[in-house]
């Protein structure tokens, strides 16, 4: 089939890529020149495990190109994906102008009838309305499908070709068909292809969010109590999450959740719901949880060297908001370093991909550094903030060697106590008794 995406960011890139690699015949378009020249380069602009050689092996079968030809974008496809950011407002509801802008462009362009399938994250209307503004400009019928992507970045592509489901929102047969078929082959494991209203796959993709996002908050206030009572957070997660009810996942205490989605998508899900009307205590309550947590790995520093920083040094290890991937959007470590600059402290930040991007963010304000033990040199403290693996078992002797002092503040709770008396260092971490060493 002829597809195109529209937006080529994490979700349209990794959605336009698979869909090529089933066999279809597909278009990227963007208004980001830049991205598009080095994706037709072979280039990948973020980093996401995989993607890059599957965008090269389809560009090379000439089933995926890209273009910031609007005209010729929307001239290719039977089926328009449009994955550009909703990104939120002050107020927290969501951002629909590129949307919108985008809704119009292909009405603007459109040469037949086309189904153009929303995979933004978009509030409960967004479709109806898309439908009926397009309609009301094109010269060719236009039939909006949502189909919300539930893919993590760090494991996408895994993600998106082997999904635990997909969700269908149609009000139209046909268009519905169209799209199911177009995700046949990734649930060939027996994995349920839902097809429901729209309204429903859109309320769908804002509840599961605000589902995982209330499990973080959730046992992230439980470490904290545990931290008062002197309780370790840890035995407490086992004690509850095997129970079968209950479960693992997203059950891990941190220094707060990140990205582009969980924060913006709680938010905006309060916002829809005080304009219908219906007060979202619950969902406000873990947005605030997580507003506080962000900020538990500096308060635990100042408790330890004071409030005022100047002369100190921190390292940092990870800055991603979480591992395998390089987008720092919303991450904790970002918030953690704009309270230690503030504070007067020097930073040291290292990450196996994200620096980039932090540098973007940060320019000279902070020293980057490639080789994690290089981050540590001369610094008071060390703070994990993402729990990549190769910050798992590191060598100890090294980190102690480099440091000034060997105290570490671990937002991700990635060493044993046990571990960490033995080595002699003094460690800090989230819901679990302090360690400091005779
Ligand atoms: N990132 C995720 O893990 C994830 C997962 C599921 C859903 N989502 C949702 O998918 C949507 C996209 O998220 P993302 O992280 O991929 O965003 P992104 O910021 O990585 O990419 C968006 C892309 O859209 C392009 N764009 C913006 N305006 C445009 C326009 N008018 N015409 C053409 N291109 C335009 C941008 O240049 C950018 O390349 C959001 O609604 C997000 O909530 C994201």
């Amino acid at each position: 089939m002829r597809l195109t995406v529209v937006g080529t960011g994490y979700v349209g890139l990794v959605t336009g890529a698979c869909l090529a690699d089933t066999g279809n015949d597909v278009i990227g378009y963007d208004i980001n020149a830049e991205k598009v020249a080095s994706l037709c380069r072979g280039e990948c602009p973020i980093y996401e495990p995989g993607l890059t050689e599957i965008i090269q092996a389809n560009s090379r079968a000439g089933r995926l190109s890209f273009t910031t030809d609007v005209r010729k974008a929307v001239h290719h496809a039977e089926v328009i994906f449009i994955a550009v950011g909703t990104p939120p407002r002050e107020d927290g509801s969501p951002d629909l102008t590129a949307l919108h802008d985008v809704a119009d462009e292909i009405a603007d362009h459109v040469n037949d009838p086309k189904i153009v399938v929303i995979k933004s994250t978009v509030p409960v209307g967004t479709g109806d309305d898309l439908e009926q503004r397009m309609n009301r400009r094109a010269r060719h019928r236009i039939r909006v499908v949502n189909n919300p992507e539930f893919l993590k970045e760090g494991t996408a592509v895994d993600d998106f070709q082997k999904p635990d489901r997909v969700v269908i929102g149609a009000e139209d047969p046909e268009a519905a068909e169209c799209i199911r078929e177009l995700h046949e082959p990734f649930v060939r494991n027996q994995r349920p292809i839902f097809v429901m209203h729209r309204a429903a796959a859109e309320m769908t993709k804002y509840a599961a969010n605000a589902c995982l996002a209330a499990r973080i908050s959730f046992i992230n206030q439980i470490a904290n109590i545990c931290d008062a009572m002197g309780v370790d957070v840890n035995e407490v997660r086992v004690g509850i999450g095997s129970d079968a009810r209950i479960g693992f996942q997203f059950l891990y205490p941190g220094a707060g959740y990140g990205g582009s989605c969980f924060p913006k998508d709680v938010q905006a899900l309060v916002h829809v719901a005080q304009r219908a009307g219906v007060q979202a205590d619950l969902l406000e309550a873990v947005h605030s949880v997580n507003q506080r947590q962000r900020e538990v790995l500096f308060h635990k520093i100042t408790s330890r060297f004071g409030e005022d920083l100047a002369g100190r040094t921190f390292a940092i290890w990870g800055v991603a908001f979480k591992p395998k991937t390089d987008d720092i959007r919303e991450a904790p470590a970002v918030v953690l370093i704009e309270r230690l600059l503030e504070a007067g402290a020097k930073v040291q930040a290292h990450d196996p991909v994200a620096l980039t991007n932090l540098r973007r963010r940060f320019g000279d304000r902070l020293s980057y550094h490639n080789v994690a033990y290089d981050a540590l040199n001369g610094a008071d403290a060390l703070a994990i903030v993402t729990e990549w693996n190769e910050f798992r078992s590191p060598n100890f002797d090294e980190m102690q060697r480099r440091l000034k002092q060997p105290v570490i503040f671990d937002g991700r709770n990635l060493y044993s106590l046990s571990t960490m008396q033995r080595r002699k260092f003094e460690y800090f971490s989230i819901g679990r008794p302090s360690v400091r060493p005779e």
